[in-house]
Parts: structure tokens; sequence; C-alpha cells
């Protein structure tokens, strides 16, 4: 039987955080011998906000270097970089056709980043779920593993695959989303109600990937609490509660039994038990990703041969596309 399909990306827009590894990275590496999986850096979608061209040049590879680093193996899952890959971009154009200005107004996301930058409310930015859909739909993926933030582009990628199916008959899969159960949402450390973001400006509220572990040990000791004083999972206290999924992930167990083992303890033994248990899942993630940056000629080697066999998967679908609405070929 042939095995289902997985699509997932991150944009290289700045440096990964523990949200992108506990809502993303971490899952699809469960998921790397079960599925077919393509794992993409985004690099279109990075554009909706200014990039410096060598920064974004860096990150694109560091993220490249995130993948591997974090254990996906390039022999089970494609691994790509978004721009090398051109039907992104050519069917985005044929399905923004077919997206209402009315339902990309309603993104939630749009209407975030279009207030944080108001000096730059592009068209892509606009458009953006157009693109995402396309990423999806052009590897008929079945399933699309992301952190809880994403949910509202996957549902609209199902509406305007849907859309495409019933006027031009089947042609896309209909994609389903993939939420952890845990660890969806992590929170920023200095105001836990808002989402952890690698474009926060307050470093200490995020925790990168790449942070030592000196660094990781201050920014939990400084994490927002509550006065509440007692580590249980309750609403009044979105830090802790916060506190508690990180922990939770990192050493495999329920937020329950997290409770259960700390509930006795003050809110320092907590925050240091949560620095140590992060600082032991990124340990080896961290040495594996300097290793990588250091051989760039094997980052190459991957993402090429990764847009190889993601451009003949993405074809396909594209000269299907084309023909259904009545392109003719070349
Ligand atoms: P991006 O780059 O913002 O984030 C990448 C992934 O990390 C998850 N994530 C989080 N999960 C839990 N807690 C957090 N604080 C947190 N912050 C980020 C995101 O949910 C996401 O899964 N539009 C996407 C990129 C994209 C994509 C796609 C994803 C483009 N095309 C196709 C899936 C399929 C984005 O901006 O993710």
């Amino acid at each position: 039987m042939e095995k289902k399909v997985i699509f997932s990306g991150i944009q290289p827009s700045g440096k990964l955080t523990l949200g992108n590894y506990i809502g993303a990275v971490a899952n699809w590496v469960k998921l790397q011998d079960e599925y077919d999986c393509y794992y993409c850096v985004v690099d279109l979608h990075a554009m909706t906000q200014y990039q410096v061209p060598k920064d974004l040049r860096r990150q694109t590879l560091e993220a490249m270097a995130v993948y591997l680093a974090c254990g996906l193996d390039p022999e089970k899952n494609t691994l790509f970089i978004q721009s090398h890959v051109p039907a992104h971009a050519e069917a985005a154009w044929l399905m923004s056709t077919m997206t209402y200005f009315g339902e990309l107004s309603r993104m939630t996301q749009f209407k975030d980043k279009s207030s944080r930058q108001s000096e730059n409310i592009n068209a892509g930015l606009f458009t953006y779920p157009v693109l995402m859909a396309c990423d999806i739909l052009l590897y008929q993926a079945d399933l699309v593993p992301v952190g809880s933030d994403q949910k509202q582009h996957v549902e609209i990628t199902r509406d305007i695959a849907e859309r495409f199916n019933n006027r031009y008959s089947e042609t896309f899969k209909i994609p389903e989303v993939y939420i952890p159960k845990v660890g969806a949402r992590i929170m920023s450390l200095q105001e836990p109600t808002k989402k952890m973001s690698k474009s926060d400006e307050n470093e200490n509220a995020i925790i990168y990937l790449l942070d030592p572990p000196e660094v990781i040990k201050k920014k939990f000791k400084r994490a927002v609490t509550d006065s509440i004083g007692k580590v249980q999972l309750s609403d009044d206290q979105p830090g802790i509660k916060n506190l508690i999924s990180i922990y939770s992930v990192c050493r495999n167990m329920t937020p329950e039994e997290v409770v259960e083992k700390y509930k006795n303890e003050g809110y320092g033994v907590f925050k240091d038990a949560v620095a140590d248990a992060v600082i032991e899942v990124l340990k080896p993630v961290q040495d594996r990703f300097h290793e990588l940056m250091n051989n760039k000629a094997y980052l190459e080697e991957v993402y090429k041969a990764g847009a190889e066999k993601a451009e003949r998967t993405a074809r396909k679908t594209l000269r299907k596309m084309y023909k259904k609405v009545g392109f003719i070929p070349r």
C-alpha cells in the first residue's frame, strides 16, 4: 500500500524557536517512518516581510540544517527549499484567481501581521494563504502537521481545493490538519497570553533553538508567572501552564504527570527543571547543527536532491491543473 503524504514548512524569516520545534519539527520526526513526507523551507513566504538578502540566505541554510539536526532523515523525507521548485509560485497565481478577497480578509494571521507591519502591508502578505495552499496541494498531501496558529490556513486550503475539484472535476486530495495534543501553541515567556514568535522584539520572551544553556536557564528564570504560587493547570496561570506544556513535551510526560511531580515545589525549582529539560533536548540538536553548518557541501547535496524529487511530484500536479483549466500544453 502507498504511504500517505505529509507536507509542512517553516519560514526562514528569523532564528527558529522552541515553538517551531515543539509545535512542528519534533512531530515531523515522529511521522517520518509512517508517511511519505515533504518538508520545505518556505523562502517565498518569508518575503512577505522585508529580508536582508544575506540574512535570508543564511537563515534558509540554517533552517535546512535544523531540519537535519532535529533528526529528519534525508533518505526518508524530501527536504527542499521552496524557491527551488517554481511550480509553487506558478500554481499560486492560478489558485489566486479562485480565492476570494473576502475569505483572505478573514485570515487572522493577515490581520495580525498587517497591524504589526503597517508600513508594509504588501499584496503577498494578503495572498500568502494561497501560496501555502499550493505548497500542500501540489503534493496531494493527506496531512499537514503544524502548530495551532496555522489551522485556519489549512482550512482555507481545503476550501480552495474543494472549489477547484467541484469546478473542474476531482484533482486534489483534501488535506487534514494535524495538531499536537500538547505544545500546539507555545507561549511567550514574557507575555504568556501571546504566542512565542520569532518576530517578537523581546528576546527574553523566546527560547531560540540555538540558545546556549546559560541563556536558556536565564530566560526561564525570568519567565513571567503569577502570584498564586502553585504548579497546577489553570487558565488563570497561563505562564505556568506554558511551562508545564514545555516540560511535558521535553520529558515525554502528560501535563497531569508533570503537575503531580511538581505540585509541592516552588516556581524557582520548577523553572530550573524546565530549563534543564529543554537544555537536554536541545543539546544534541545544537551539536549536530554546528557540524552541519560546517559541511555546506552536504547541505547542498540534500537540498538539491530534495528539489529534484519535489519538482517531479509538483510538476505532475501542476500539469494536471493547467490541463483541467484549459491551458494548451506546450
Ligand atoms: P512559521 O514559520 O510561522 O512556523 C513554522 C511552524 O511552527 C509552528 N509554530 C508554533 N507551534 C507552537 N507554538 C508556537 N509558539 C509556534 N510558533 C510557530 C507553526 O504552527 C508552524 O507549524 N505559514 C507557515 C509556513 C508554511 C506552511 C506551508 C506550513 C508555508 N507553507 C505549508 C504548512 C504547510 C508559517 O508561517 O509557519
